[in-house]
């Protein structure tokens, strides 16, 4: 259904740059993609927050397909997953980390940060409740 939005979206808005985001995860999917001309370029989401250095990789033609990821078909774990990655990154600056993107984040492939990350995420859980309880604004994200 998605790759039918795709298609059908470039005749409507010919002039317009178009990017789609969801669900790329290879190099040949994103080429096919943008040489069909059905898009001009692709997003990235969860993919560029579990690898920070994805983008580079892809343009240098150093990769072929993203990591795997636990939380691929599951976005209500996929994105606090990557929202707590991104809040990992920002913790250290970038000269810090002898310029490695990916200092720091966890990977989700280990089952070990996996476990930390869904403890973590069921007391993040319970504390939205409670601000929800006192009615207060719900900010921040899973912290690892
Ligand atoms: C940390 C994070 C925050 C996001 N925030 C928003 C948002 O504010 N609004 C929105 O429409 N989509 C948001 N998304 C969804 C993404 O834009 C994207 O559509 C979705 O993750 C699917 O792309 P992906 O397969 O590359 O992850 C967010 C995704 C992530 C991982």
């Amino acid at each position: 259904m998605y790759a039918h939005v795709i298609k059908s979206a470039k005749p409507k808005v010919p002039k317009l740059p178009l990017f789609a985001t969801g669900g790329f995860r290879t190099v040949p999917a994103m080429e096919k993609a943008v040489a069909s001309g059905e898009l001009d370029g692709v997003g990235l989401a969860r993919t560029a927050a579990s690898e920070f250095d994805f983008p580079n990789k892809v343009i240098a033609h150093q990769i072929q397909s993203a990591m795997w990821s636990p939380f691929e078909d599951d976005m209500s774990l996929g994105v606090p997953a990557a929202a707590a990655q991104i809040a990992q990154a920002g913790r250290t600056r970038l000269e810090e980390t002898e310029f490695d993107a990916n200092y720091g984040i966890a990977n989700f492939t280990n089952e070990e940060i996996r476990a930390a990350f869904l403890n973590a995420k069921k007391v993040r859980d319970a504390e939205i409740e409670e601000l929800k309880k006192e009615g207060k604004l719900i900010g921040g994200v899973v912290q690892m």
